[in-house]
């Protein structure tokens, strides 16, 4: 059945690698996230969301994630390890209701919340959820959005006096941090970025890996994770945009620094927009190179092998999670 996340995040700690944390809304994307871990002996975290709970029913994708287990050893994965989390709850109610479905993991982001506040709602979630041995994840500091103007600064990056506070009062089993990723294509407004003399494109600042490392140093082998990690590849951005989208100045996070990041006590390391941005690439391609196609296997197929290739790059060439069952 699935799994939560304590035993892959211990491994993925005293390895040097990272665990996927791929969100998915519909078969196709679940298919591909599937077949690319089992393909390359990966552990991963399936993430459902507010949004995907609301656009695919809860019921439905808790159905899909259990029979992605079975799925994985039809494909050839004797112990598949497969997680079902809830990202991004944002109450008790929430949190609880996934718990009782069967989820194996949930999120309290209180990271919005006053500090005592969060400490609070992320330590009742806690004290349900491992009555049923559903692991949890707490998030500190906040992660800018480009919805509301803001964009990641350091104001809101988690403060390191406050980690062992908040992980000993609440008992969460992982922290959240933010040191600078943000949700979305557009992490950072082209003023906060150079351009690449050559090509044109943004380059991002980095990330603040001295907070990350001053946050490690507080709390030795604990796991962390990064939202917000998608590296917005240029090639699926210039698909898109060849092929009808419009998609200006879409970046992301470099891959570089997520391998580093993935090689520390980051355990859990969250991928949405990435599978988007294929998804979307190939159905334009197929729309635009194919204009009398009107059968959805015809350009859902293509963006589920793109997506395919996607999880598989992630897996074998930034988070090291491949051969790890
Ligand atoms: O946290 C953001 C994730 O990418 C989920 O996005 O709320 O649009 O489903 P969503
Ligand atoms: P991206 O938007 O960078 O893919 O982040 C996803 C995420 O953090 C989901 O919780
Ligand atoms: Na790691
Ligand atoms: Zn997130």
């Amino acid at each position: 059945g699935l799994v939560n996340t304590r035993e892959m995040f211990k491994r993925a700690i005293n390895g040097g690698y990272a665990i996927p944390a791929f969100n998915f809304n519909n078969m196709e994307q679940l298919q591909a996230i599937i077949k690319a871990s089992s393909d390359k002996k990966s552990p991963v975290i399936l993430q459902v969301s507010k949004g995907a709970r609301a656009y695919a029913n809860e019921t439905l994708l808790r159905y899909l994630a259990q029979g992605a287990v079975e799925y994985a050893k039809e494909l050839g994965c004797e112990h598949p390890e497969i997680c079902l989390h809830l990202d991004h709850g944002d109450s008790f109610e929430i949190c609880k209701s996934c718990v009782d479905s069967g989820f194996s993991s949930v999120m309290i982001d209180g990271s919005s919340l006053p500090y005592e506040e969060n400490v609070a709602l992320t330590k009742k979630v806690v004290e349900y959820a491992h009555q049923f041995d559903v692991t949890v994840e707490g998030e500190l500091g906040v992660l800018a959005g480009v919805e509301d103007e803001v964009v990641a600064e350091e104001s809101h990056y988690t403060q390191p006096e406050e980690v062992i506070d908040f992980v000993t009062r609440t008992g969460c089993d992982s922290l959240a941090i933010s040191i600078g990723t943000s949700h979305g294509a557009y992490k950072f407004k082209p003023e906060q970025c150079t351009r690449d003399p050559k090509t044109g494109k943004l380059v991002p600042p980095p990330l603040a890996f001295d907070v990350l490392d001053a946050i490690m140093e507080k709390l030795p082998g604990f796991p962390i994770v990064l939202h917000g990690s998608s590296s917005v590849p240029q090639e699926y951005v210039d698909i898109i945009n060849a092929n009808g989208g419009k998609l200006p100045d879409a970046v992301g996070i470099p891959e570089e620094q997520l391998r580093k990041a993935s090689k520390s006590a980051v355990c859990k390391i969250n991928i949405d927009s990435d599978s988007r941005l294929a998804f979307t690439a190939a159905v334009r391609k197929v729309f635009n190179d194919k204009p009398g196609e009107f059968d959805p296997r015809k350009y859902c197929g293509p963006a589920r092998d793109l997506m395919y290739d996607l999880y598989c790059h992630k897996i074998t060439e930034v988070l090291g999670s491949d051969n790890k069952l």
